[in-house]
């Protein structure tokens, strides 16, 4: 499996997106589209940006009943996006059921990622709200190893994680990893970072990166540096 950096389009409409996307100069970086994007701008964004020659990650997130998930991620498989996500909190019916809707006719289907807790969920706030009383990050591998068992391709999580969800789930099973920054630039509210060419030593098979290239001053020469760093 080959390692790729993703670019988060975190802006609010078509035209910072495509404005963003002319920056680049010819290259045409794999894209994660998320729910502001896509709540304001619906599918025509995500089959313009297909169009223009980029992958697309749609960051919807979905958690549902079984039926219902199986029925969605099939409207998004045809959308032709490359790789969509779930709640793997939805359950181990529903991730499989996602993985149904979500294989065309000919047998493709984009890869279908789980996020296990969301960086925003603290211990405390695990047990005292979710009324979960383990270790978060025994959860978090819980949950990585259910969605591998439901047949999903990958989780989101810190590259600090990706050694040991390989360990539990297999090197094949992808990680996809948010909070990366380079070793000179500001670190934003990202709690724990780490440099592409660090997570590249972690083993992450995909970063995630956002306003380290939306809001550099040559948006193209820093998606260059990332992927000289991850890729090399
Ligand atoms: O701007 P920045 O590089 O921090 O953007 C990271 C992207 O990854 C954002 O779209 C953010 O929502 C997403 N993300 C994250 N941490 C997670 C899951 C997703 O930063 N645990």
């Amino acid at each position: 499996m080959s390692k790729d950096v993703i670019i988060a389009l975190d802006l609010d409409s078509r035209s910072r997106a495509l404005a963003f996307l002319d920056s680049l100069s010819g290259e045409k970086p794999f894209i994660k589209i998320g729910m502001e994007l896509y709540f304001a701008e619906g599918p025509a964004i995500v089959r313009e940006i297909k169009a223009r020659g980029h992958k697309v990650f749609l960051d919807l997130k979905l958690h549902d009943i079984p039926n219902t998930v199986k029925r969605s991620m099939s409207r998004l498989a045809e959308l032709d996006v490359d790789m969509v996500n779930l709640h793997a909190a939805g359950g181990t019916a529903m991730m499989e059921a996602a993985l149904e809707g979500l294989t065309r006719p000919d047998g493709t289907r984009p890869l279908l990622i789980a996020v296990t807790q969301l960086t925003s969920i603290s211990q405390e706030r695990m047990e005292r709200e979710l009324l979960i009383e383990k270790p978060l990050d025994q959860v978090v591998m819980h949950y990585a190893k259910c969605a591998a068992g439901a047949g999903l391709d990958g989780v989101v999580c810190s590259p600090l994680e990706a050694g040991k969800v390989h360990g539990a789930c297999g090197g094949g099973f992808l990680t996809i990893t948010p909070g990366v920054r380079f070793a000179d630039g500001e670190t934003g509210d990202q709690a724990r970072v780490t440099t592409p060419a660090r997570a590249r030593e972690l083993g992450s098979d995909y970063i995630v990166v956002g306003r380290p290239i939306l809001q550099a001053a040559d948006p193209a020469a820093a998606y260059r540096r990332c992927v000289a760093e991850f890729v090399g």
